[in-house]
């Protein structure tokens, strides 16, 4: 079953066309890694899906329905949560009612959303920094209540915008188990931007790959990584080669 189904986006800004013409589907239960340059498009795809964006043209379908026209708000009860590249936490609140936040979009009554942000504390191993402030903790950590924060809606899908960005590679390696373990445990559909390649071709079932604003490729990572246009615009030779290595089908 097809969960989004995006059909011809453009964005323009100005006259800079952010994304141009781009169409992709996302089938429930899949895990589909996004790539491209910096200033590709992949951030603004987020927000034309996630309805921060209005788009110039297009259409966008989510569970059936069509999300085209509508605000991040509606869309986020629909059942579609993202992270932020940049993400700045509620200065106010602690992590625990950060994430309660996004339960009040299910539930009116306090206790509820609070037994449920607790719930999502506990899947993500984080109960211990419940009290604290987002700025009291290490840069690892708010990545993972960055997470916990989308997942405190509910969603059936999840948008990851760069939650590996500036960690060291055991945290990575730790937000790649607390990925698997939304996709897989959890059972949420993901779609992950990432400039991590080696988190990329690890996690990734399929991979959609942007240059300014375009969809140059398509398909499964170790294929997509070997694609000439992939090679020129994103990876370079020697990167393409290490990086197909890394899957477990490369018969490397
Ligand atoms: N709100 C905006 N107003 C004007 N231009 C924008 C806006 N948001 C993005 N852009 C431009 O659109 C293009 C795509 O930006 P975007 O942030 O989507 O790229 P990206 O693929 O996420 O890059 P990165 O890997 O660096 O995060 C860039 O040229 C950017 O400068
Ligand atoms: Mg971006």
């Amino acid at each position: 079953m097809v969960l989004l189904e995006a059909d011809k986006i453009t964005k323009r800004f100005g006259g800079l066309v952010a994304n141009d013409s781009i169409s992709f589907e996302v089938k429930n239960g899949e895990l589909l890694g996004l790539i491209g340059p910096n200033g590709a498009g992949k951030t603004t795809l987020f927000n034309c899906i996630s309805g921060a964006h209005q788009i110039d043209s297009g259409r966008i379908l989510f569970d059936g329905k069509d999300i085209t026209k509508l605000n991040s708000y509606e869309v986020a009860r629909l059942g579609l949560a993202r992270t932020f590249q940049i993400y700045v936490a509620s200065g106010d609140l602690n992590v625990l009612e950060n994430i309660m936040v996004g339960c009040f979009m299910r539930t009116s009554s306090t206790a509820k959303a609070k037994s449920m942000a607790e719930a999502v504390l506990k899947e993500l191993e984080l109960t211990d920094i419940a009290k604290s402030m987002m700025n009291e903790l290490p840069v690892a950590v708010q990545k993972r209540v960055t997470m916990a924060t989308a997942l405190g809606t509910s969603p059936k899908l999840l948008l990851l915008d760069e939650v590996a960005a500036g960690l060291n590679p055991s945290e990575i390696e730790n937000i790649m188990t607390v990925i698997r373990y939304i996709h897989e445990k959890m059972g949420i559909t993901v779609v992950l931007i990432e400039h991590v390649m080696e988190m990329v071709m690890k996690l990734s079932q399929r991979v959609i790959v942007l240059d300014y604003g375009k969809k140059i490729a398509e398909g499964d990572p170790s294929s997509v990584v070997r694609h000439p246009d992939v090679i020129r615009a994103y990876l370079g030779e020697r990167y393409a080669r290490e990086y197909a290595a890394t899957r477990p089908d490369s018969g490397a």
